[in-house]
């Protein structure tokens, strides 16, 4: 059978793998959309979404909790002072955007807003149109071209008068293949970055001490599954997770399953989370 397929807007539909909206291949942005509560998915997407809970069936708990995580982690960036947010890997947008949690505690808050994915992007640039937003902006781009990213007019922006930036990459370095060196895209990315700027990371975890064999082989068929989806899944052992914050002081708790940062996680949480950590690091 012919796929369906529909074009969707682009600012560069070559650069992106998923330029064209097609609908029967299940998504990571939709099924992750779909399993935090949000309303943009499509059947394949809640059928990929299904097979995920019944391979691992806290992954609805994992997902929500690593947003929590995110919504804590953006506000102790912005209660220490940082105003200025990068946050790329977007994702479609649901309850706890960085900026909604930022501008609690800076009203004058600024956020760039990045994804490599058209239809995120498309998604994002309609929620930011709202008058009263604080100062936002959304850009397609691709975190494999660290380059190509710092040179885009809003971050150069962005970073332009020297402020802390609280770079924020919430479950999307796991969507980076190790061929497409993830570690020395964050490391060019914080390069420019003001002293007292932050790292967030929230990442997908096969090997550490939160997990057992049985976690490891499931984590094997999930990888399998995202194999289906535009964005392949590429599970990293927590040391390769904690050189991503390699030259900056890693905030207490340090790299931790996300419900665990900065919260008293229950059993419950910390289980659903043993397989998705999360940690803050500051430039010094
Ligand atoms: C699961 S969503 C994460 C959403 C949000 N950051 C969160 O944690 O709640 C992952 C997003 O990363 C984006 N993504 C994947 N690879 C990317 C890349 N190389 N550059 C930029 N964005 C990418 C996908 O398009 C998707 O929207």
């Amino acid at each position: 059978m012919e796929r369906r397929r529909a074009i969707w807007p682009s600012d560069d539909a070559k650069a992106a793998p998923s330029a064209s909206l097609d609908l029967d291949r299940p998504h990571p942005a939709r099924i992750y959309n779909y399993l935090i509560g949000g309303k943009d998915h499509f059947a394949a997407d809640r059928e990929a979404a299904h097979t995920l809970q019944r391979l691992i069936p806290e992954s609805r708990d994992a997902m929500r909790l690593n947003r929590a995580f995110l919504t804590r982690a953006v506000r102790r960036a912005a209660e220490a002072g940082v105003s200025r947010f990068l946050d790329i890997g977007t994702g479609i947008p649901a309850p706890g955007n960085t900026h909604e949690i930022a501008v609690q505690s800076r009203p004058d808050a600024r956020v760039v807003y990045v994804d490599r994915d058209p239809l995120v992007v498309t998604h994002a640039r309609a929620l930011v149109a709202h008058p009263g937003m604080p100062a936002t902006a959304v850009l397609q781009a691709d975190l494999r071209d660290p380059e190509a990213l710092l040179a885009a007019a809003p971050v150069a922006n962005l970073l332009g008068d020297g402020e802390p930036v609280a770079l924020v990459l919430g479950a999307v370095l796991h969507f980076v293949d190790d061929a497409d060196e993830p570690h020395a895209a964050v490391r060019r990315l914080l390069e420019p970055l003001a002293p007292g700027s932050m790292l967030i990371v929230s990442h997908v975890c096969h090997i550490s001490q939160w997990v057992d064999t049985a976690d490891q082989a499931r984590a094997d068929q999930v990888t399998a599954l995202y194999r289906e989806t535009v964005d392949r899944l590429t599970p990293r052992r927590a040391e390769r997770i904690e050189a991503f914050f390699a030259g900056l002081d890693l905030l207490p708790p340090g790299l931790v399953p996300c419900a665990a940062w900065d919260a008293e996680a229950t059993v419950s949480e910390l289980r659903a989370t043993r397989g998705f950590l999360g940690g803050v690091g500051v430039k010094r």
